[in-house]
């Protein structure tokens, strides 16, 4: 099922940042590598931690509270693949980053 969600004007969006949004009760996390953007859910599948905090180096972000690495294209756990942060697909439309709430990716 498809639910696009208006987040932010893609020009606030600068490479390599991390944007911390509210969207209804989720806190989602968008992050431009390169010309992509990631949509991911705000919270670590370990202990449920904020990621935006973490740090972003290529495509793995680390979580701050106990240095786990996910993959930001797929969310996925380095370590152990199965264990993943939902993601969201994203589009840019009319210069407003718009992302999936519909349904995880
Ligand atoms: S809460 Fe993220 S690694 Fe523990």
């Amino acid at each position: 099922m498809e639910n696009w969600v208006t987040v932010m004007p893609a020009s606030k969006l600068a490479a390599g940042s991390i944007s911390k949004n509210k969207l209804g009760d989720n806190s989602l996390l968008l992050i431009k590598s390169g010309e992509a953007i990631y949509a991911l859910l705000n919270q670590c599948p370990h202990l449920g931690c904020a990621m935006h905090t973490g740090e972003l180096s290529g495509y793995i972000l680390k979580c701050p509270c106990h240095d786990w690495l996910f993959d930001i294209r797929n969310g996925q756990f380095i370590t152990a693949p199965e264990i993943k942060i939902p993601t969201f697909a994203t589009k840019v439309e009319n210069g407003e980053i718009l992302v999936n709430m519909g349904g995880e990716n």
